[in-house]
């Protein structure tokens, strides 16, 4: 099979649980071989890979933490021996550490900043020297960002959210000449959220009356794959949260 032919590659962040694994399942749906990387949830992983395996793609977990660039680069190096090639990063970690701001303390600070935007950022580095014309990359972030809201909880998540929403446009125009489309997805509050609010008062702070499912991010993620005249954008699946 030449290259051309070859099923494309998808590398998930996070991809072990939760929102990740839920992408993990969707891009192998759409006929995508899969890198998981994850930190600590090994068994999650590789009961992740032997599902996908199960339905018939290709899928490897590997550990990393992408707050530290050496891992990043490893396992970027391990991916270009494996499988050759990235045509999709979908850069889902987040730790979200909803305390005050007044209690925030430098090692906090750092630990979210280096997860949430300074490993994305090593995994696009590294993801674009094995990314073919026509790749893409996905963020998640979070929904409201354009706002930049005052948020007292949780401000070391939101600047690095809005940081990831910066190099997410900076990235779409330098990369927009081999075709590399780079946008995100930014949900509100999931059903699986820590700090949901009780299903009467929702309708409070999402217009739309529901939390989130994974499969509305999911979906929204499919849409930009097939979104050819697509880059630079953040699109909020949130049921209106925070307009
Ligand atoms: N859940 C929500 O309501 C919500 C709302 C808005 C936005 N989001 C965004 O959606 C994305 C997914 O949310 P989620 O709630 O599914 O995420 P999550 O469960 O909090 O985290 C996803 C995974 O990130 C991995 N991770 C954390 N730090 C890491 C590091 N330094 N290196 C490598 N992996 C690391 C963990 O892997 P291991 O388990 O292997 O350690 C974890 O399983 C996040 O970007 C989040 O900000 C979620």
């Amino acid at each position: 099979m030449s290259p051309a032919q070859a099923p494309p590659v998808a590398v998930v962040t996070g991809g072990a649980r939760r929102l990740g694994r839920r992408l993990c399942s969707m891009l192998a749906a759409r006929g995508y071989d899969l890198v998981v990387l994850y930190r600590t949830s090994e068994g999650d992983a590789r009961s992740l890979v032997r599902e996908l395996e199960t339905a018939g793609r290709r899928a490897r977990a590997l550990a990393a933490d992408i707050g530290v660039e050496r891992d990043v680069a490893a396992v970027f190096d391990d991916v270009a021996a494996a499988e050759g090639r990235v045509d999709l990063l979908v850069n889902n970690v987040g730790n979200y550490n909803p305390q005050p701001v007044t209690r925030l303390d430098p090692a906090g600070w750092d630990a979210t900043l280096a997860a949430n935007l300074s490993g994305a950022f090593y995994c696009c580095h590294h993801a674009l020297r094995l990314m073919p014309d026509g790749g893409n990359i996905i963020s998640i972030g979070m929904a409201g960002l354009e706002g930049i809201r005052a948020n007292v909880h949780g401000a070391d998540y939101y600047v690095s959210k809005t940081g990831l929403l910066v190099l997410t446009r900076a990235l779409a125009k330098a990369h927009a000449g081999r075709r590399i489309r780079v946008n995100m997805v930014s949900p509100g509050q999931l059903e699986n959220s820590v700090d949901l609010p009780p299903p009467d008062a929702i309708g409070k702070w999402v217009p739309l009356g529901r939390a989130g499912r994974l499969d509305d991010v999911a979906q929204a993620v499919g849409y930009l794959l097939d979104a050819s005249y697509v880059t630079g954008v953040n699109i909020d699946v949130s049921g209106g949260y925070r307009l």
